[in-house]
């Protein structure tokens, strides 16, 4: 039975699908021209590698853990019955992807009953694959990540992002517009598991947005948090995919703070 199998084998069954996903991918990319379509605004594109990646991972799971439930950003929604759920972006920043930009990634999270189990973010382009258990710690490529010591916002650097609808997006740049005077500077990265990532990894101190979805956030959110980042919502309640902060330790509550103050 599935369900009591370790999570470690679904971690490892995360990341070599990440791996084989991304790296075709990636050399589909390389290869030339793609197919793209738009989806939810004509600037929400989706190519042919989503969709392939996604048929990818899915199969790959369906093999090793037929019982559990799987949700993807291009359509997979797979009931299960043993209490995990996998949750997929197959190419997480697209445009990027499209536009032949470095930061884009495959997304796998598992979640069970508690929250966030296992997770895997893999960067092609830069050969990066960040994973943790709940409980164990984040690795990138192997090795122990933390987040920042950062302690001032002021002088903390801070990813944000945002969705595809037009309204949505001019809402969120007068928050941006608000904050952008308060820190030391604000980066828009186009992948919310790669900011959730460099949260991770040091390379921001914090990241926020609204308007995700699971797919977007399940794997990049246990990789900050076991790298000691705080997870919440702007408010300082649970985090959910439509209003997300994760931060160093140090500056969660100053953003809090900040980003209430600039809630439209
Ligand atoms: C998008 C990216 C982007 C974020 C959007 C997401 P997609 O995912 O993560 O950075 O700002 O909110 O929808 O569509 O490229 O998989």
């Amino acid at each position: 039975m599935s369900a009591s199998r370790p999570v470690s084998e679904r971690l490892a069954l995360a990341v070599q699908l990440a791996h084989r996903a991304g790296r075709t991918a990636l050399a589909g990319r390389r290869s030339g021209s793609i197919d793209v379509a738009t989806k939810s605004s004509p600037t929400d594109l989706v190519t042919e590698f989503d969709t392939l990646s996604e048929r990818t991972i899915v199969a790959g799971i369906v093999g090793a853990f037929p019982d559990d439930r799987i949700v993807g950003e291009e359509g997979a929604d797979r009931p299960g019955s043993t209490g995990f759920e996998w949750h997929v972006d197959p190419i997480d920043g697209t445009s990027n992807f499209f536009y032949d930009l470095p930061v884009w990634a495959v997304s796998i999270g598992v979640v069970d009953a508690l929250g966030p189990v296992a997770g895997a973010v893999y960067l092609p382009v830069l050969d990066e694959t960040y994973t943790a258990l709940r409980g164990q710690g984040a690795l990138l490529n192997g090795r122990p990540i933390r987040a920042t010591d950062s302690t001032d916002v002021s002088t903390s650097l801070v990813a944000t992002g945002f969705a595809y609808d037009s309204e949505s997006r001019t809402r969120h740049a007068r928050v941006v517009a608000d904050i952008i005077g308060r820190v030391r500077d604000i980066r828009r990265h186009g992948a919310a598991s790669c900011d959730l990532c460099m949260v991770a990894c040091g390379r921001v101190d914090a990241y926020f947005e609204r308007g995700l979805h699971s797919w977007d956030l399940v794997a990049g959110q246990l990789i900050a948090e076991e790298a000691g980042a705080l997870a919440s919502d702007w408010s300082g309640g649970p985090i959910t995919p439509d209003e997300v902060l994760v931060a160093a330790p140090g500056i969660h509550g100053g953003l809090i703070a900040l980003l209430s103050g600039a809630l439209p």
